[in-house]
Formats: C-alpha cells, structure tokens, sequence
C-alpha cells in the first residue's frame, strides 16, 4: 500500500522517535504510480497500529551512532514525531487517541492521504497552498464563518490580502445563497477596499467614502429615531456615564414628548429663556447661554440685548449696561418686562437640521438645568465643547433620516476622515447594526440571519492603551466590542478582526476569537500573547511565525483540526486591496 520507511524505536509520552531505514534518504519518492514526499520537517508519516493508522507530523532528525561490530560504527537516521491524529476506515480525526508501539512500522503518506488531514479536497474554497506539501487547501467555510476571526501580523505581512482572500473566495462561491440572509460590513480605515474588491457587482455593494475635510464625501444614513437615541449621542460626544448621559438622556425624553407640536420648540425656547432670565438665583452663565440660543434660533435683537448683561458677583444677578438697572429676577420684574419680553416672545424657530436642532437643544437644556439647580455648569460644559467642535465633521458624514438600507455589502472607508470621527464610527456602526440585528433575529435560535462585521487595522479601536482619551470613554468603547465578541454568536453576529499588534488588543476580546490567521510577527510581546491566547498553536507552527513569507499564514484554531502554515494565492490586480507596496524601481526610474 505504500512505502515503509522505518521503525519505531522509543515513544516517550507522546514523543514518537522512528530508526529510519538506510534508503528513505529521498525528496520525493514514486511508488504504484503516486507520489511520495520523503521526510523531512513538518512532513507527515503513518505508523501502522493494528487496524489504526497514526498520523504523525515529523518535529527534527537527528544521526545516531550503533556499534556494529568490535571496531565500526554505523550511523543512523532518527526522526521525531508527534502524533496528530489517526485515521479509522478512511476517515481522518484529530487529536491524540492512540500511540504507537515500539516495532511499529512507519509509512510515508501520499497526496491524497495528507489532503484528507487538511478538509474535504473536493470543496471549492480554496484560498491557498499548504506551504510544504504544496496541495490547495480548502477551508471549512461552513465552520469557519460562523466564528470569530482574527487575522494578525506586522505590516506589510499581508493580512489585508488574506481577509480579502477569504471574503472574495466566499462571495465568489456562494453570493447568490447568502444574499438576503447575510450581510457584511467592512470597516475599512484605509480605504483599501473602496474600488472592485471582495465584489465586483456594485449592486451587491454600497460604499461610504466618508470626508470629514469637506462636504464632499459620502453620507452615511441615520434615521431619526437611531440619531436621536442618548446612546448613539452618548458615543457621538463620548459623554460621561455619570453626568452627561442621563443630561443626554433627557434631551431625547424631552424632545420626545414634544415632537408631534408644531411649535414645540419654539415654546420651549421662549419658555427656558424667560425663565433664566427671571430666575431669583440667577448664574453667571445665563447670558451665555442665552447669546448661544438666540444666535442658534436668529433672534439677533436679543443676543444683541444679552450681550449687554454683566455679572455682578457680589450680588448675584445680572447688571444690565444699557440702562443702569439690574434684572432683579421674578416674573414681574419691570427691567425684564420692559426690555427683554417683548424680544424672547418674537422668538420663532425656524426648520433646523438635525444636528443644529440638537445643538439648540443642548444649550436649552442646560439653561434649563441650571435654572432648575439640577446640574453643575462644569460638569456638562466638557459636552457641550465637544459637541461644538466636532459637529461640522459630523454634519459632513452623515445624514440624518433615512435608514442605512440593508445592503448585502457595506463599506465604510474612513480614510479621509479626522482621528475623532475615526474612533466614533466604528462603535456607532457596531452598536447601530449589533442592536438591529439582534432586534431582528430575537425570536429565533439558531437566528436565521447573520451579520458579519470585518474590522481591517482593529487596533484603531480597540486597543488597551491610548493617551488620547478618557478611561471611562476607552471602558465604554471596550465593553461594546467585548460583549458583542461575547454574546455576538448566538445572534449570528460574528467579528472578524485585523490588527498588527494582537498585544495590544483587550485580553477579553483576544480570548473569544476562535479562529487565528497569523502573518509574520516579530515582536516577542506579540508572540507570548498569541500562545496563551491560542490553545491549538503547536511550537513547530509558532516556532515558524517569525520568517513567514508575505501572504504566508499559519492557521489555527477551533475550525481547524490542526494547525497549518498556508501560503495564500495573490489574487487578481483588481481585487487586491489598494495597500500595494510602493514600487521604488518604477517611481525612481530614470525618465530622461
Ligand atoms: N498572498 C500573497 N502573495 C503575494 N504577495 C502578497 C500576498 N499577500 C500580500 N502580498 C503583498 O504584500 C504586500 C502587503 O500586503 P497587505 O497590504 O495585505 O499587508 P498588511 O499586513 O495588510 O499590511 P498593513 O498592516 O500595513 O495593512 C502587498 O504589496 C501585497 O502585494
Ligand atoms: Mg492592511
């Protein structure tokens, strides 16, 4: 059946050491018309067991010396192994069942035998070549899809390639059976996938190049109802848990209870108004406020007037310069009768978009708080600095109104957008479409739809360490993730993550990945990480990370029986991601 190439000599737990014979010296063998790799590292030998085959995988040789008579000595060759699995009529299982004997005959495998370890050869996905037998590998779409995966290396490894690879291979297959019960969702930092890549039918496809430098780029869609959620607003401002989201929170009650009266705001507006201006304990920050609103809503009489109130802070209340007098607060105040009434009632508010309506509504409400002494200026004026710088850049990606349709592919390139909008987007996206989704599929189990958010360059958001930011801001933008790795796949919703420094990526989120597709790493922190995360990673395939070719991967995790280092087919020029290396021989050609 095939050839024999030695015997076993020792088997110490599960180290395996076969005396090889004089002659299995070779490459590549032939025998009854089939190939044969002859052994080396990392190739596959069979040891007989009575009615079981153990596959074994070769770990090193090494020469041992015997005595043959009184004064020669031969030498011999030893290989070790370690046992991979076995085969049971025909059929491969994984793992460590049984171990051979001593006198056990050992056998090279062929082609066919060593494309059953690695799946089903006669499926179509193929994505690559295993690095040393050379065979396409097809991988187990079915359970691979259905987890969460992780794709690391160092730049330039070519991480972007194989995400592309794997997602390009799938639609490719089977576009016409997922449409309709997948979707999927890039969040693409670079915009390396904004031209014909993963597919090329645009009809499938719906990209949001968003700009945040001018008012040229995409718009991403939200209807009211999502916009105007203390959440999403939470996250759009990053407000604080204990302050700003419950001041948030009462913005869209308020807003709620009002929104079917046509002049709703209107009324409120004049309404907060007079009330601050006739409080009986008034605040420096009053005026303020009311400049804001007034300049908001157009009424440029009244910020005229308010601009001529001062604080006096000895007494507390405000000095009105025009004519000598003080607003002494109460509803009969002559100094506001006489002089302010008149304007806070001509206030009428004219249409305002969703994101001017909001910021009216954050001034309003904190006049409104202050008056009611419910709020500290201090602690909500943070927001309100945030709101106010980054709402042109957030006017400029999205439109409020419509809803985000369901499109089999979506991508969100962030590549022309600020470092702020940068970390907002994708926890919107992720809480937007996590909550709908799992909205959609509450009542079944198993869902019957799926979601599949891929995050090329994951560090951008969820790395551990970031000076930029708040603690609390960084907790809430962790815990979204962790608990969408957490719970996601009872939903169906399953997230594929990039990243050049798994290290630095939350420990929560780093153990719930099931399945690893790891490029060259260097980094000694990296690779620690990437073995105590990893429980199948064996040390041959670990002891490889370091110098793996570009688009080179080992591949491991609860999808796969055993590891294994694939070598990624490039594909074609025009699916490739747009992260090419720069070509310097062509750039600094000489043209003359
Ligand atoms: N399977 C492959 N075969 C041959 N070349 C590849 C393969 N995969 C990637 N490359 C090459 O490697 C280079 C970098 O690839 P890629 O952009 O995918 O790396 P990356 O790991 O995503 O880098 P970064 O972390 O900087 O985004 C590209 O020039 C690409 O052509
Ligand atoms: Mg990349």
């Amino acid at each position: 059946m095939s050839i024999a190439i030695g015997e076993v000599v020792s088997v110490k737990g599960v180290n395996i050491v076969v005396e090889l014979y004089e002659e299995s010296n070779k490459e590549t063998l032939f025998y009854n018309g089939k190939k044969f790799k002859g052994v080396s590292i990392q190739e596959h030998i069979l040891i007989k067991r009575g009615f079981k085959d153990i596959v074994t995988r070769v770990q090193g040789e090494y020469l041992d010396e015997r005595l043959q008579s009184e004064s020669s000595e031969v030498y011999v060759r030893k290989v070790e192994l370690k046992p991979i699995g076995f085969y049971h009529q025909e059929e491969f299982f994984e793992g460590i069942k049984h171990l051979p004997m001593i006198r056990d005959v050992a056998y090279l495998m062929n082609d066919q035998q060593v494309r059953k370890i690695y799946g089903d050869p006669d499926e179509s996905f193929v994505v690559g070549e295993i690095l040393k037998e050379e065979l396409p590998i097809s991988l187990p779409w079915a359970s691979l899809f259905n987890t969460h995966i992780g794709v690391f290396g160092n730049t330039g490894s070519g991480k972007s390639n194989t995400l592309t690879n794997l997602y390009t291979t799938l639609f490719s297959n089977k576009l016409d059976r997922l449409n309709g019960k997948s979707h999927f969702l890039v969040v693409d930092f670079n915009g390396e996938y904004t031209g014909n890549q993963l597919v090329a039918n645009s009809d499938y496809k719906k990209i949001y190049d968003l700009d945040t430098r001018n008012d040229d780029g995409d718009k991403f869609p939200l209807s009211e109802s999502v916009f105007w959620d203390e959440e999403v607003l939470g996250i759009l401002f990053k407000a604080t848990e204990n302050t700003q989201k419950p001041f948030l929170k009462r913005i869209v009650s308020g807003r709620d209870r009002y929104k079917d009266s046509i002049n709703g705001l209107s009324v409120y507006t004049k309404k907060t108004i007079t009330r601050a201006l006739t409080s009986t304990s008034p605040k420096k920050e009053f005026a303020e406020l009311v400049r804001e609103i007034s300049d908001i809503v157009g009424a440029h009489d009244l910020k005229n007037l308010a601009l001529q109130l001062s604080w006096h802070s000895k007494n507390s209340n405000f000095y009105y310069k025009n004519i000598n007098t003080v607003l002494n607060g109460g509803e009969d105040d002559p100094t506001y009768l006489n002089y302010f009434d008149d304007y806070v009632e001509n206030i009428q508010v004219r249409q305002l978009s969703p994101f001017q309506e909001l910021r009216l509504r954050v001034s309003l409400q904190l006049l409104s708080d202050l008056v009611s002494g419910y709020v500290q200026f201090d602690h909500i004026q943070p927001l309100l600095k945030r709101v106010d710088s980054s709402l042109i850049s957030l006017q400029r990606v999205f439109s409020i109104g419509e809803n985000p349709g369901s499109n089999f592919l979506t991508v969100v390139s962030l590549r022309k957008s600020s470092q702020e909008v940068k970390k907002v987007i994708p926890l919107l996206l992720a809480k937007y479409y996590y909550s709908s989704h799992k909205e959609c599929v509450i009542n079944e189990s198993p869902p019957r739809k799926t979601f599949h958010m891929i995050i090329d360059e994951a560090h951008n958001i969820l790395s551990m360490q970031s000076n930029r930011e708040s603690e609390s801001w960084k907790d809430y933008r962790l815990e979204l993730f962790e608990e969408i790795i957490k719970e996601g796949r009872k939903f169906g919703f399953y997230l594929t993550l990039s990243s050049q420094r798994p290290a630095d990526i939350s420990a929560t989120i780093m153990s719930q990945i099931h399945n690893f597709f790891i490029h060259r790493l260097v980094n000694d922190r990296d690779l620690l990480l990437l073995e105590n995360s990893i429980s199948t990673l064996d040390f041959l395939s670990r002891s490889m990370i370091p110098n793996l070719a570009k688009g080179c991967a080992v591949i491991t995790g609860t999808s796969f029986d055993i590891p294994m280092v694939v070598q990624f087919k490039p594909l074609a020029k025009d699916y490739q991601p747009a992260s090419g290396d720069v070509d310097l021989n062509e750039l600094w050609k000489d043209h003359t």
